[in-house]
């Protein structure tokens, strides 16, 4: 006996230094895994809400509405009812639907709403306040996306949110210090300081946080069903905000909204078929130009996240972005020339500039002429049910707690999604973005987004299903996780958790992240010409399953980046 304990432990095998034969086939670091459903979201409360819906018989359609709603709850800063965003579906038969959910603009907004007399940009006006808001989408989106593609009945879905409000649920670490950092945002709006403030007093940590303004909001949009949110009760209250407070939304804007079912834009990467947003997103076209520059590259060759690699990625970035920044727009006010956009040719050819010695200043990189052959015209989560339906789904408020602005009575928080226009070409955005005419502000346009659910077939399966919040960064952040699994043969955890880098042309600074870059390889891209934002960031919360296989087993990575995020299965 005391010899055998004193070989077991020579091996190591007691204190895991040395791996059993079994242990060491397992792939580190090792994505969630089951056999029939998983849910990522940024929040484990609502992947659970999603798991109960999937076991009783749910589709993920079903269960990504259910989740969205909870995220609503307990997910204020992004996950709402009163923001907008992007549903990407494919069904088992291999039928893929980019369900547009997105804010418009009120039919009262105009090109230069957010201008002086003097033709300058007026601070805050499309951050912060009433004015900042487009007409809100969620609902809608989510009630068309359940009646085409769902199994269940809306109440049913909508109940788990529902009762997450009425009962509440323990404030998080991270949501008691993120309702603080918010403080002087939501402190000007007194329904929002009371209900997510406390007055002033605070949410601490492992308190129970209970809207039931909210639970009100949610239990009528039961009953009376998702119009009401834009003709009924909920839709007068939110009106009545506006009124009060020189907003724009109408009830006439609020009656006309509709989302609106998109052909998903698609490409190939090193034989992996990409399925992802079209615009008003510029998300997947700006990722598939980008994976048809780096096709051309063996960046398993040139190392992970090496300098070579890194290098690559800026090049890649700074072109593809600079694109994004003229092309892109609403299709339904402008031409967005996406095919020509995501041509090999045309990637081809932009890469040609790509110079492996030096960094190409921003200044002389113009956006690309594309062929215009077109026919005129942020949190994210992931859901696969036992069938091998997925949808992969990002919405948002844009900025962390939108606007600010909560609706007496109703308890939702409102977006301010209007900063995505342009709101003077050349001036940047929230997110340091400079757009152009194509984004110009009009009445009933929808803003550019960079949101990018993203899916990934394998010989005609599901390979991945991904995407993350982060505003431009969320394209970027998308590409490195799906270049972590198709180049550098990571599992799906490692993938998510790699540091990551960001480049959106203007302004000409790399972002990294803390620890995420070694002194040496920042030191050689410096040395190519590099500059680098002052301090290091952290950006993305990708959530994303993959389907393993062989096996069929669902995996599931949340990103570590968000510790409320979570994965669960069943
Ligand atoms: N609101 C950020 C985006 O849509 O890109």
């Amino acid at each position: 006996m005391k010899s055998c304990c004193m070989y077991l432990l020579l091996l190591g095998l007691g204190t895991g230094l040395i791996r059993s034969p079994a242990r060491s086939q397992v792939e580190i670091p090792a994505p969630a895994r089951a056999r029939h459903g998983m849910v990522a979201s940024a929040n484990a409360l609502a992947s659970q809400a999603g798991v109960e819906i999937l076991k009783r018989g749910g589709n993920a359609v079903d269960v990504a509405v259910a989740v969205g709603l909870a995220l609503a709850v307990t997910t204020p800063e992004a996950g709402n009812i009163g923001g907008g965003g992007f549903m990407l579906i494919r069904m088992a038969d291999g039928n893929s639907v980019a369900l547009d959910y997105r804010e418009a603009a009120p039919r009262k907004a105009t090109r230069t709403l957010y201008l002086d007399r003097a033709g300058n940009v007026i601070p805050q006006a499309s951050t912060v306040g009433h004015l900042a808001v487009g007409v809100p989408g969620t609902v809608a989106g989510f009630a068309r996306a359940l009646e085409r593609y769902g199994t269940m009945r809306w109440r049913d879905v909508v109940e788990p949110a529902r009762k997450l409000a009425e009962k509440g649920f323990p404030v998080s670490h991270a949501l008691a210090l993120g309702l603080r950092s918010r403080e002087s945002l939501l402190s000007q709006f007194p329904e929002s300081r009371r209900i997510f403030l406390k007055n002033g007093l605070h949410y601490r940590e492992g308190e129970i946080f209970r809207q039931p303004d909210l639970a009100r909001t949610l239990k009528r949009l039961q009953q009376k069903g998702p119009r009401d949110f834009y003709e009924g009760a909920t839709a007068r209250l939110l009106v009545e905000e506006m009124e009060r407070n020189g907003g724009l939304i109408t009830l006439e804007d609020l009656k006309a909204y509709r989302p609106v079912e998109r052909e998903p834009v698609r490409g190939e990467y090193r034989g992996y078929k990409i399925i992802s947003m079209p615009p008003p997103s510029s998300g997947g076209a700006v990722l598939i130009e980008m994976l048809n520059m780096l096709e051309g590259y063996d960046l398993a060759a040139l190392g992970h996240n090496s300098s070579k690699t890194y290098h690559l990625l800026i090049e890649v970035m700074r072109r593809g972005f600079a694109d994004r920044a003229e092309h892109f727009g609403d299709p339904a006010f402008v031409r967005v020339p996406v095919n020509a956009l995501t041509s090999e040719s045309y990637a081809r050819s932009r890469a040609q500039s790509i110079d492996m010695k030096r960094a190409t200043p921003s200044t002389e990189v113009k956006p690309g002429r594309p062929m215009r052959d077109e026919p005129p015209q942020t949190t994210h989560y992931t859901v696969v049910d036992a069938k091998g339906n997925v949808v992969s789904n990002t919405y948002t408020l844009n900025t962390a707690y939108g606007s600010g602005v909560t609706v007496r009575g109703a308890g939702f928080l409102l977006n301010n999604e209007m900063d995505d226009f342009t709101a003077k070409p050349g001036s940047p955005n929230a997110f340091g973005l400079i757009q152009g005419e194509a984004n110009a502000i009009a009445p009933g346009k929808r803003p550019l987004s960079s949101m990018t659910p993203t899916l990934v077939l394998k010989e005609g399966k599901l390979f991945v299903a991904l995407g993350s919040p982060g505003g431009p960064t969320i394209i970027n952040s998308v590409m490195q996780v799906l270049l972590n699994l198709i180049d550098h043969g990571m599992t799906l955890q490692g993938a998510v958790n790699a540091p990551r880098i960001h480049h959106q042309w203007l302004p000409d600074r790399v972002r990294h992240e803390p620890y995420g870059l070694a002194r040496d390889v920042r030191e050689a891209l410096e040395a190519k010409g590099h500059r680098f934002e002052a301090e290091p960031r952290w950006m993305g919360d990708v959530e994303a399953i993959m389907i393993e296989p062989g096996t069929g087993m669902r995996l599931g990575a949340s990103d570590p980046r968000n510790p409320d995020a979570g994965v669960r299965g069943y």
